[in-house]
């Protein structure tokens, strides 16, 4: 396999997702640079790349050879100058615009003329990200679903600056890739949160008004509409945060009541349960 017009690719982030669309490269043959912010973080991300590809040794799905092959084709750094030559970098730290455009005005600074700049933001404009640095033309979305390196969807957003080209080769870089693009304009929610959330939303609502249980909406999800998770399984999933976060951002742009956050999930994150990366959110991980 090979990423398109793309050799080496650059991550700056390695929480969940940065870390699963590293692997996703990584197995994909790219040369993959990540980047945190500190050692510690570095550390981290380095180990949920080792887990997540044990697990897949373990499965048998992986032999022990092609994982070693994958952990060495990443380069782990805190330098952002270390992603000077890659020829895209995708950026996937904490959803804060604030914090993206400082990411953005740093590659802008560090990265050749010719990259290509993407966001893997879930909720925030793709165009104000890409108004942060002085080549628009070269900024996209790559919006992936979480587990990176299970799901086939990956959403390219393109805003009214992106050059075409840069679009087609990040979504030629998904198919090949092995993942399914679909290439959307830039509003909150691209396509399938804003549909996905107002339904999360709703069973909020659902199990906060004592209409059911959490396990008889998530039962009646999964056995009755065939989903693979049901809401609650999936919440945890995304992260309470997360979920909070993009409801309010569709909310912003919409005004459309069915994404107003349910008090219950505003409780839930600000109580710092949410999900299974604490350890708890609607249900209990251990
Ligand atoms: N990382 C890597 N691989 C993982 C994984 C992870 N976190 N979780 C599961 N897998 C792999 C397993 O290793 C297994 O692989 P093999 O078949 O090759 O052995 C495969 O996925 C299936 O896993 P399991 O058998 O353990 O469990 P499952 O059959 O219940 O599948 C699931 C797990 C793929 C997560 C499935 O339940 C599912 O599709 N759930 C819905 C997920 C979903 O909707 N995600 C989108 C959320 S929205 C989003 O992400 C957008 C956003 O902006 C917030």
């Amino acid at each position: 396999m090979t990423g398109g017009s793309f050799s080496k690719v650059g991550v700056v982030g390695l929480g969940t997702m940065g870390a699963g669309i590293a692997e996703v490269l990584a197995r994909g043959g790219l040369s993959v640079v990540g980047i945190e912010v500190g050692p510690e973080a570095l550390e981290r991300g380095r180990g949920h790349l080792e887990s997540s590809t044990g697990r897949a040794v373990k499965r048998g799905r992986l032999t022990e050879e092609a994982r070693r092959e994958i952990l060495d084709r990443i380069a782990f750094s805190t330098q952002f100058a270390d992603l000077a030559d890659c020829d895209l970098v995708i950026e996937a730290v904490p959803e804060r615009l604030d914090l993206k455009r400082r990411v953005f005005a740093e590659l802008d600074r560090v990265c050749k003329q010719e990259a290509v700049l993407a966001t893997n933001t879930s909720s925030l404009s793709v165009t104000e990200i890409a108004a942060s640095t002085a080549r628009p033309a070269q900024v996209v979305g790559v919006h992936f679903f979480n587990p990176a390196p299970v799901m086939k969807l990956v959403e390219v957003i393109r805003t009214v600056l992106s050059d075409p080209e840069a679009v087609a080769r990040v979504a030629e870089l998904a198919s090949a890739l092995g993942k399914t693009p679909v290439t959307i304009g830039d509003r909150a929610g691209f396509v399938a949160n804003r549909l996905l959330f107002g339904y999360l939303n709703q069973a909020t609502s659902m199990l906060e008004n004592g209409h059911a249980t959490r396990d008889d909406i998530d039962t009646a999800m999964t056995v009755g509409a065939g989903l693979p998770m049901g809401p609650f399984t999936l919440m945890d999933l995304i992260g309470l945060d997360t979920c909070l976060e993009v409801l309010e951002a569709i909310h912003a742009e919409t005004r459309d009541r069915r994404h107003a956050p349910a008090p219950l999930l505003r409780e839930l994150v600000a109580a710092g349960l949410l999900g299974r990366k604490t350890g708890r959110g609607f249900y209990d991980h251990g």
